[in-house]
């Protein structure tokens, strides 16, 4: 993979400072929080904030939980700052990609925004992913080399990939709706070599990014500019359709069309996967955190699709042999008991189910 704008050694070092402000964040500070809420006593989360307040550790780890993250992209050398600087440049970098196999690659300029999208900063950053060349590849960046995930950023694209296999080891016709710059997409194609994938998104710029490394990369696979409210698919065209990541991005009346939609196109027997942060581990404390984070790092679907019934909607939608599990990149035994991990991440859950 080409890399268009290299970071400089000091906005290496600076990034690197910010990841270590994380790592404060992910292990002390989150320990002092939940002791913190443990004192609360309370199951009620009003209560557990009140008096978690009053506590430091608690106070450090909500600030860092919002402010690393302005650090990473608009710090003096953060990277929509640094990528901003390369923007005539980057913008060119896509444009060209975008004539080559041109026919992979169908955007829709007429395609409205849902508001969720156009009016939230979503990791609070500013104009997400969809404004401009500068934002996909900021964004592209910033969840690669400078994940705050702290885990290989590879390996929940390779959970994703095999659980995609488990479901529909004979698919054809594969969606990836929320493929942003095709990170999970690449990752089923690689699974799927003879299929035909296709990644879906409402934002341009990063479909174009995806684009450009796919060519990169030398495989096939389509791209189309949607909404996964509102698919372009034939009825029961598709063998499966999956999403890394997308539905704690919608508010629960989308990801309710949105199941829809991933019926309506699927075939009969079809396999649906969803893999995204929806079980909650600890308990009041966990959803408490959960709420936080969605709070503090502007993604306020994070908390409503945790909240949400699963089983019921999906059921409701029209699927059948539904499960769920978690299913992290690195697992962890506490977790799987309910209990809250030793350093906060945001655990991965594992939803699949079939076209009944
Ligand atoms: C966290 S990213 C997904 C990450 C991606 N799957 C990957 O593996 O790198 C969420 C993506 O969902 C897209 N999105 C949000 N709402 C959407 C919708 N209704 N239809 C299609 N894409 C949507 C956003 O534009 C964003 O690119």
């Amino acid at each position: 993979m080409a890399n268009e704008a290299p970071l400089s050694f000091e906005a290496t070092a600076f990034q690197c400072f910010v990841r270590g402000l994380r790592g404060v964040w992910r292990d002390e500070a989150y320990r002092g929080a939940v002791e913190a809420a443990k004192r609360a006593g309370s199951d009620d989360l009003p209560e557990i904030e009140r008096r978690a307040r009053e506590s430091s550790a608690y106070r450090l780890y909500s600030w860092l939980e919002r402010h690393s993250q302005q650090f990473k992209y608009y710090g003096r050398y953060g990277v929509v700052r640094w990528m901003e600087q390369r923007k005539g440049a980057l913008e060119k970098v896509l444009q060209d990609a975008a004539k080559r196999h041109p026919e992979r690659l169908v955007l829709d300029p007429a395609l409205a925004l849902p508001d969720y999208v156009e009016q939230v900063d979503t990791h609070q950053h500013g104009g997400g992913i969809w404004s401009d060349a500068c934002d996909a590849f900021a964004y592209e960046t910033s969840s690669s080399a400078y994940s705050f995930s702290l885990f290989n950023p590879r390996s929940p694209m390779d959970v994703y990939a095999a659980a995609a296999r488990a479901i529909a080891p004979q698919a054809k016709a594969i969606l990836d709706l929320g493929c942003t710059s095709g990170g999970s997409t690449r990752a089923l194609k690689r699974a799927f070599p003879d299929a035909k994938v296709t990644g879906i998104d409402v934002a341009a710029p990063t479909m174009m990014l995806a684009h450009l490394r796919t060519l990169e990369e030398g495989l096939e696979i389509h791209w189309r500019q949607a909404n996964a409210e509102n698919l372009p698919n034939e009825h029961g065209s598709a063998d499966l359709v999956a999403s890394h990541w997308l539905y704690h991005e919608m508010p629960p009346a989308a990801v309710r069309r949105s199941l829809r939609e991933a019926r309506r196109v699927l075939k009969k027997g079809g396999g649906f996967l969803a893999y995204d942060m929806y079980l909650v581990p600890g308990g009041a404390i966990g959803r408490w955190l959960q709420a936080g984070y969605a709070a503090r790092n502007n993604e306020p679907f994070a908390h409503t699709y945790a909240g949400m019934d699963m089983k019921a909607e999906l059921e409701a939608a029209g699927f059948t042999g539904i499960e769920m599990r978690v299913a992290h990149p690195e697992p962890d035994d506490a977790v799987k008991a309910g209990a809250l991990p030793e350093f906060r991440t945001h655990y991965m859950t594992m939803i699949t189910a079939r076209a009944a």
